[in-house]
């Protein structure tokens, strides 16, 4: 199976780079094709600017049709990144606004939009410093799982099958943090 993980912190001393490490393990153990796109190691700029895509202007950039082809090769889509700001740092927003053209993720037709990514499957592994019992009161989690399972993949015909949140990381203690790990292994199983 064609797995490509999107991953999105800057420091490979993070609680993120282990839930990626755990991640790739498990994929390798099952034997899945991986792709990685580590965006900080890649020095991704995720400046929308010389890129803009608007109708009179289709071009759109060698670089950015190839990272579009690891889309297009991949069956899933694995996200891995730290809340920040109650979002997605800003570093993969710009790639999501870069790579997910019109015309390549979704196009408008007489019945509506339409997304193009048919047939593909997300996880997204999410960590935060808040816990539950802030941020899902304030409505902060489905906020933020509205914006990204269904503003943005689904809009662009990706199924998310699970948005699994990690809450409390810098607070939690080391057995906590393994029972984490342990959940991204059982998650990944499953795909
Ligand atoms: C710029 C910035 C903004 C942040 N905003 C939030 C936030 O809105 N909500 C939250 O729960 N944690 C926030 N955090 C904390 C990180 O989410 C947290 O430290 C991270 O998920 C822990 O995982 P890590 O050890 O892999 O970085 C923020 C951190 C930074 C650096």
């Amino acid at each position: 199976m064609n797995t490509l993980i999107i991953y999105a912190h800057p420091n490979p001393n993070s609680f993120n780079y282990a839930i990626l490490q755990t991640t790739v393990q498990k994929l390798q153990q099952k034997q899945h094709e991986i792709r990685i796109r580590d965006l900080y190691e890649m020095n991704f700029n995720p400046v929308l600017k010389e890129d803009y895509f608007t109708k009179q202007n289709p071009a759109v950039s060698k670089a950015i049709q190839e990272e579009q082809m690891h889309f297009s090769w991949a069956k899933q889509l694995i996200f891995i990144y730290p809340t920040w700001w109650n979002g997605m740092p800003a570093i993969l927003k710009g790639y999501i606004e870069k790579i997910f053209t019109n015309g390549f993720a979704f196009t408008f037709t007489d019945e509506g939009a339409k997304g193009l990514l048919q047939n593909k499957r997300a996880i997204i592994f999410q960590t935060t410093s808040h816990p539950e019992n802030y941020l899902k009161p304030y409505q902060l989690i489905a906020s933020m799982e509205t914006i990204v399972d269904v503003g943005i993949l689904n809009f662009c015909g990706i199924e998310t099958i699970t948005h699994k949140f990690f809450y409390s990381v810098p607070y939690v203690d080391e057995n906590t943090k393994k029972a984490m790990l342990k959940e991204v292994e059982d998650i990944v199983e499953m795909i």
